[in-house]
């Protein structure tokens, strides 16, 4: 395995792989990997030949009062289980290296980013876009994988590969969990002791709005009450949004059909968390 800082040999040893003929599967990251990153690399390790991973907090997509400085950082951590997982290429950037100069173009999201995080996080996918495009630049890959426990993020990045035509296939990959079912996230380790018991609610929220559903249950506005008591009656957390809406276009509906996705996000003293069940009901 590799670990590469600089664009210029990161493009190097990708044109040296493109040259062979070997098809190349990314998977972007911020760091401190846990089991849902993993889950990306070790599908993106079946499926190509190379396995690429970015590894950069990348300070476009955090607003001025979120948490950049506190995001938690273990590059030795991640390095070994990277190496375990089979990666060929760690690409881990500097911000000097990714943003050497006040950028002239950034990307603009238009479209699927005025609802959930796009609304409470304003120019965060704007943030992300733009990374992305670099970083698709530079790896040029034939599949690039993202987990479905941002699933807005998903919805946006299909549309930055349409709208751009990137020759890169999506592959989103299924959310990973903790036993007790909290999203495994590299941000849970800054909830205290108290919080990380109660944030067990987001996905009991979600399970029992779908039993909810399964029972008959047509109207999102009731789901989304239930939903919002349940959290408020069993945490501390402050609701930032709950919504229900189509997937992956993101507009409201009236009636429950289709793909939808139920989302929610819930602040707590230092971190703020999300998580989201996407379902298709008949
Ligand atoms: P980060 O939060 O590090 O997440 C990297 C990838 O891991 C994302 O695609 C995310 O959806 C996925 N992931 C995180 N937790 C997961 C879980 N519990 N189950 C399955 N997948 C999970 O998302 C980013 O970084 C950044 O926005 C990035 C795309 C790297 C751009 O900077």
């Amino acid at each position: 395995m590799k670990v590469i800082t600089a664009i210029k040999d990161m493009r190097t040893e990708i044109l040296k792989q493109k040259g062979l003929g070997k098809t190349i599967g990314f998977v972007p990251t911020m760091g401190f990997l846990h089991e849902g990153h993993l889950s990306l690399i070790s599908q993106a390790r079946q499926e190509n030949d190379i396995v690429v991973l970015s590894i950069f907090v990348n300070p476009l997509q955090f607003g001025p009062n979120e948490d950049f400085s506190t995001y938690p950082r273990d590059f030795n951590r991640d390095r070994s289980l990277a190496e375990a997982e089979k990666v060929d290429y760690i690409f881990y950037p500097s911000v000097e290296e990714m943003y050497p100069y006040v950028p002239s173009v950034k990307v603009v999201v238009q479209e699927r980013t005025d609802v959930l995080c796009g609304k409470s996080r304003p120019g965060h996918f704007d943030g992300v876009a733009t990374v992305l495009t670099k970083l698709f630049t530079i790896i040029m890959p034939t599949r690039a994988y993202f987990g479905k426990k941002d699933a807005q993020q998903v919805a946006v990045v299909d549309g930055l590969i349409s709208d751009f035509n990137f020759p890169i296939e999506l592959i989103a990959v299924d959310i990973i969990r903790e036993a007790d079912g909290l999203a495994k996230s590299s941000r849970n380790v800054n909830l205290i002791p108290e919080e990380r018991q109660q944030a067990t609610v987001l996905y009991r929220s979600l399970q029992s709005a779908k039993n909810t559903i399964d029972h008959g249950e047509q109207n999102p506005a009731n789901l989304i009450c239930m939903i919002s008591e349940m959290i408020n009656r069993e945490s501390n957390g402050q609701i930032d949004y709950v919504e229900i809406f189509s997937y992956p276009q993101l507009k409201p509906l009236e009636n429950l059909n289709g793909t939808i996705i139920i989302a929610i996000a819930v602040k707590f003293s230092k971190v703020r968390l999300i998580d989201n069940l996407i379902i298709q009901i008949d």
